[in-house]
């Protein structure tokens, strides 16, 4: 320890190159899956081949009786928000602190997003939500941060009593369960994004489930393509004769696409498993580290770590920035931290501030939020530190964990001296 600092010309604590943590991982089956299905169909607009092998292994994977393949998370959750018939008026209610796509697709259906603070793990917090319910609210909608579950119990209670609808973005937390159940599954519908490193990785895609056929049927004429509709959305079924047009978006998943997530969720469980593993050991060695607070995961809860957050407190290492603490670390060649830019508070994002530029026909009423009005969720995004945790790779998480310690430990040479 009694080195010098990396980024005063020390030597790095972690030499291995970037990326670190190579997600999704590719090996040799899935080049051959992909490339196989590039010789098979590159188009497959029904619900055939690899698209309904993606969807019925997800279906299955999560114990629901209907999944939809998009292509994007943001996609998904404008499905799922369209099936839910969420229009002018209404009102629903958001995580202040998720990433913006969660609530941008309600601007797109006019539908109200109201903001909500987090709780302890930087998920929505049921308190509040209570809290916020009006007799406009139609839906609430929870993101599992990071992929620790929110209290969705919890949510699913509130939302049961009061007569609402309860939407699950479950875009960090593919796998992530609750007292063994997965999460997905706690809400009417859930949405998910399957874009660049999420748990579950399709390169680019995303996919809806629900045990609703009603709710099923309309998020086929929201995203798929006519003939998927036509041959699956029932004769007497209200909406049937919009099965050509739908609501004329195409939202369907590229069939390579398909192929690659196909093969990543066969391998999830396993990965997960290794990945809690090695979360759960870094968690107990940076635990107590002065200036660092790890999260305290309720036992039922069982992440699926999309990265380890953790909280900065520069009080406790003499006014020290996020960003010089970041810096130094990763000058010790710990790649895979960050200061994350999204997630973000909402409330931070010009459009939730003044979207009349862009929306320019909003409805009277339409909420303003400004910097400043959620507290909690401002600190903890001011003061989190990412950490993409590894499934395989112990070596790399003892090289990160002895990274911390030196830098920690030499935390006041980071600091200038007094003016
Ligand atoms: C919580 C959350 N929801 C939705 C999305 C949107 O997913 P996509 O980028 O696949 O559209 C993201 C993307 O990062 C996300 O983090």
């Amino acid at each position: 320890m009694s080195s010098p600092l990396a980024i005063h010309g020390g030597p790095p604590v972690v030499r291995s190159a970037a990326p670190q943590v190579p997600w999704p991982p590719v090996d040799i089956n899935t080049a051959v899956a992909v490339t196989a299905q590039l010789y098979s169909a590159v188009s497959v607009p029904g619900r055939t081949g690899i698209v309904a092998e993606l969807e019925s292994r997800l279906a299955e994977f999560f114990g629901v009786r209907r999944a939809v393949v998009t292509s994007s998370g943001t996609a998904a959750l404008h499905s799922a928000y369209s099936a839910l018939g969420l229009t002018d008026g209404d009102e629903v209610i958001v995580p202040a602190y998720t990433a913006h796509p969660t609530a941008t697709p309600l601007f797109h259906l006019r539908a109200k997003p109201v903001l909500v603070d987090c709780d302890e793990l930087g998920n929505i917090d049921p308190l509040q939500v209570e809290a916020a319910i009006t007799p406009f609210t139609k839906a609430i909608v929870v993101t599992h941060l990071w992929g620790v579950p929110a209290r969705v119990e919890a949510l699913a209670d509130i939302a049961e009593r009061h007569g609402i609808r309860l939407v699950e973005d479950g875009s960090h937390a593919h796998g992530a369960a609750v007292g063994g159940r997965r999460v997905g599954t706690f809400g009417h519908i859930a949405a998910f994004s399957m874009g660049g490193a999420k748990p579950l990785s399709a390169g680019e895609g995303g996919f809806v489930l629900t045990d609703d056929d009603d709710l099923y049927y309309r998020v086929l004429l929201h995203s798929q393509d006519g003939g998927r509709c036509r041959s699956e959305i029932p004769i007497d079924h209200p909406l049937r004769r919009y099965v050509v047009t739908g609501t004329g978006l195409a939202h369907r998943m590229h069939p390579l696409a398909a192929a690659l997530a196909l093969g990543q969720l066969n391998e999830l469980d396993r990965r997960l498993g290794g990945r809690r593993q090695l979360a759960a050991h870094m968690i107990s060695e940076l635990r107590g580290l002065p200036g660092i607070s790890v999260p305290e995961v309720p036992a039922r809860s069982a992440p699926a770590w999309y990265a380890l957050a953790l909280l900065h407190r520069p009080e406790d290492l003499g006014g020290l920035p996020v960003d010089a603490l970041i810096a130094a670390l990763r000058a010790e060649g710990c790649l895979e931290v960050d200061h994350p830019r999204a997630p973000r508070p909402l409330n931070e994002h010009p459009l939730f501030d003044a979207p009349n530029r862009l929306f320019p026909n909003l409805p009277e009423g339409w909420p303003r939020y400004r910097a400043g009005q959620y507290p909690r969720s401002e600190r903890r995004h001011r003061n989190t530190l990412t950490i993409t945790v590894p499934h395989d790779d112990p070596e790399l998480v003892e090289g990160y964990v002895r990274a911390f310690r030196k830098v920690i430990t030499h935390h006041r040479t980071l600091i200038g001296p007094d003016p």
